[in-house]
């Protein structure tokens, strides 16, 4: 243990592809003394054989219904694995695109480790996109998440802490977030239990 002042709770971090979840998360877990990194992508690497395609024929983010089914496992596996961690001693920072307010519902009602603490990384568009597009091609989406963007600003705007790191090292960042997440980044409980979007999503 060093003198590094924990985080109780669950960091989940979140944003659109390329804005810095992985990068930020992994960054934030170090400067922790007890911390894990929770890549909610690993959880649909993971599947060897079946995996949905999640791109319609015009290359656009489309789910279908296995797809949908197979998002939500992925939901189900990081929260398990983050209360995993949480439950041990570790701050579990957990990084995974979130588009609702029904999906971070579900999120909530999965995961026990409280307090929930959201971090929307929120890079202006043409940086996330820049980001994207330079880092390494097996980590590239080539699809266009501006729709996404549009979606997790209407649902999640007044939610958590939206950080723009556009101007931001990734280390600024995460210094930022594990100075400041406690205080700006929980979701009340209230919140996340409020009726009129919890259930949404089964
Ligand atoms: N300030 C910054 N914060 C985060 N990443 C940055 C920053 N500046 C440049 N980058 C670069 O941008 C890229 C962000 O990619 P990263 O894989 O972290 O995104 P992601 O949000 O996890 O995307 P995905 O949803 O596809 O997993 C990395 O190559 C990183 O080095
Ligand atoms: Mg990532």
């Amino acid at each position: 243990m060093t003198d590094r002042e924990t985080l109780a709770g669950c960091l989940l971090i979140t944003g659109t592809p390329g804005a810095g979840k992985t990068t930020v998360s992994r960054l934030v877990a170090e400067r922790l003394p007890r911390a894990a990194q929770v890549d909610g992508d690993v959880f649909g690497i993971m599947l060897v054989s079946g995996r949905a395609n999640m791109l319609d024929d015009d290359g656009r983010w489309a789910p279908g219904p296995e797809g949908q089914r197979q998002l939500r496992l992925r939901m189900v596996n990081l929260c398990s694995v983050a209360d995993n961690f949480a439950e041990a001693g570790f701050t579990p920072v957990a990084d995974s695109v979130v588009e609702t307010r029904a999906e971070l519902s579900f999120i909530a009602r999965r995961l026990r480790a409280r307090p929930l603490m959201l971090v929307v990384l929120c890079p202006p568009p043409d940086v996330a996109r820049h980001r994207n597009a330079t880092r390494a091609v097996e980590t590239r989406v080539d699809y266009d998440f501006a729709p996404l963007a549009r979606n997790q600003r209407r649902e999640l705007g007044d939610l958590g802490w939206w950080l723009d790191s556009g101007e931001q090292t990734p280390e600024e960042t995460a210094e930022a977030i594990v100075a400041e997440a406690a205080r700006r980044a929980v979701v009340p409980e209230a919140t996340l239990r409020a009726q009129g979007w919890a259930g949404r999503l089964t």
